[in-house]
């Protein structure tokens, strides 16, 4: 019945994000395990769960990137498999970050530049229109003066905020970020959740991943907990507040009197594995 060309959209209404019954074996692991998880346009949803529960494999496997071994994965109402049907430019992806010192030398711009390239557009990086595209992202994380140093220099939470203007930079819909606040420092998580904060207002989706909301947690209205490979939570925010209140309420409404609480070690990205809800998930009164 559906003989959708690529040129023809899928359902205008079809949302961002429809994962049903997905399961995902890496190896011989099953590492998803029945997966469902719909974002509708314009939510914005933290994709939680301790170390190794599955959540950059539900990310790759949102992209596309990795295959179900059952199920089905939709973007924009198109099948992620069939990755000539989905409309990329729709989708930005800011994956999990690895060390700033990788890398050739680049400045900012050209990094920014560099997320208009694809396949079927080998020069899209060059021209006045590209750079004019550019530091646009830029502007949009606040980094617009910064656009000829080399990221080499930038701090993480800086380069993070490249990394988001290069997603940025072909106005996505919809925005898949990965632990992005894993390593940075205080400083810059708060200028991450502001950058957030402003692309909601503009109707971006956003999916993150987070170990913990942290100082995202204003930016986020529903959250889904994986453990295991299973969707084991998925409601609003504010029924995950109790758990989450050691971290939730730090930083927030008492922006400048509680740093000496809140300094995990910025420069450890994985040091603080504070497990978010594995078995209890209701475990009352975590204000210490
Ligand atoms: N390519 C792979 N082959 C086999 N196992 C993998 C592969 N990638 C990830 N895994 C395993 O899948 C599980 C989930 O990993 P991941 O999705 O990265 O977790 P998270 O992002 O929640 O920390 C882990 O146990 C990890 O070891
Ligand atoms: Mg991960």
């Amino acid at each position: 019945m559906t003989s959708t060309s690529p040129s023809v959209p899928a359902r205008a209404s079809a949302p961002p994000i429809e994962v049903n019954d997905a399961s995902v074996v890496l190896g011989s692991n099953l590492i998803l395990d029945a997966v469902d998880l719909t974002v509708y346009g314009g939510e914005s949803v933290a994709l939680l769960g301790a170390n190794g529960s599955g959540k950059s494999t539900l990310v790759k496997t949102i992209l596309g990137l990795l295959p179900v071994r059952s199920g089905t994965v939709r973007l924009f109402g198109h099948d992620a498999r069939e990755r000539r049907t989905v409309p990329w430019g729709r989708v930005g992806y800011v994956p999990q970050r690895v060390g700033a010192s990788s890398g050739v030398p680049a400045t900012a711009l050209e990094v920014v530049r560099s997320g208009l390239l694809s396949p079927g557009r080998p020069f899209a990086d060059r021209g006045r229109s590209a750079r004019r595209r550019a530091l646009e992202a830029l502007d949009a994380v606040g980094l617009a003066d910064r656009a000829r140093d080399h990221v080499q220099v930038f701090s993480g939470g800086q380069s993070q905020r490249v990394l988001i203007a290069r997603a940025l930079v072909r106005s996505p819909e919809l925005l898949l970020l990965d632990e992005p606040l894993a390593g940075i420092d205080r400083a810059s998580r708060e200028s991450l959740a502001v950058t957030l904060a402003d692309l909601r207002r503009r109707g971006l989706t956003l999916l993150t991943v987070l170990h913990e909301m942290g100082e995202l947690s204003d930016v986020i209205e529903r959250a889904v907990v994986l453990a295991e490979g299973r969707v084991v939570f998925d409601g609003p925010k504010s029924e995950l507040a109790h758990d989450h209140a050691r971290h939730d309420e730090l930083g927030h409404d008492r922006p400048d009197d509680c740093e000496h609480e809140h300094e995990h070690g910025a420069t450890e990205p994985a040091a603080h594995h504070a497990p978010v809800l594995t078995t209890s998930v209701r475990q009352a009164g975590g204000v210490k």
